[in-house]
């Protein structure tokens, strides 16, 4: 893997992010990279370095922070590196593929799409996962029982979708503590389930 072509990655998504985000954006690309990291290692016939690159530039054209077509933040960086064309349009397919919204329920084609969306959806799980959800609550005005829902409706059904024997060994711990936090939190609230 040409570690300075990754480094470069992590410098330009900072620059990015911090010019058109709270830096959650930037934190959660850095996660998703490393869970991504830990999946590839134990899928040997993966290309590791399109899916170090994937994961750091799959938020980089996110339509909610920019107003880019055709990805065009991801292959103009990716150009700039010398990155040859079918390499790029690779790296493009794969975040592509992983888009929760673009993609509901559908599984990617290539192995490290599948490496990818498992590593993304590991970080809506777990502590990070229940941070996030009333962080992006709070930031819309939402009740803390919407946060509730909102585990019921998507971070508990995560761990069943996905694709890899590696992250799904990283998902238990983690869905066993939203489980653990649901149960909790409506003793505290009253309710009962
Ligand atoms: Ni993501």
């Amino acid at each position: 893997m040409n570690d300075r072509l990754i480094q470069n990655a992590k410098d330009y998504i900072k620059d990015l992010f911090s010019g058109n985000s709270d830096g959650h954006d930037l934190d959660h690309s850095l996660r998703v990279y490393s869970n991504a990291m830990t999946i590839a290692v134990t899928e040997p016939s993966c290309d590791i370095e399109a899916v170090a690159l994937a994961s750091l530039l799959h938020d980089a054209d996110d339509h909610k922070l920019f107003d880019t077509e055709g990805n065009a933040n991801a292959v103009s960086f990716l150009r700039s590196q010398g990155v040859d064309d079918a390499e790029i349009d690779f790296i493009v397919s794969i975040i592509n593929s992983v888009s929760f919204s673009k993609n509901r329920g559908k599984t990617p084609d290539s192995l490290e799409g599948r490496i990818v969306q498992d590593a993304d959806r590991l970080d809506a799980m777990g502590a990070v996962g229940i941070a996030r959800t009333f962080a992006y609550g709070g930031k819309h005005g939402r009740p803390l029982e919407g946060g509730i829902d909102h585990f019921h409706e998507k971070l508990l059904l995560l761990k069943d979708g996905l694709n890899t024997a590696k992250a799904r060994e990283m998902a238990a711990p983690r869905h066993a503590f939203l489980e653990e936090f649901i149960e909790h939190f409506n003793a505290e609230n009253g309710n009962q389930e």
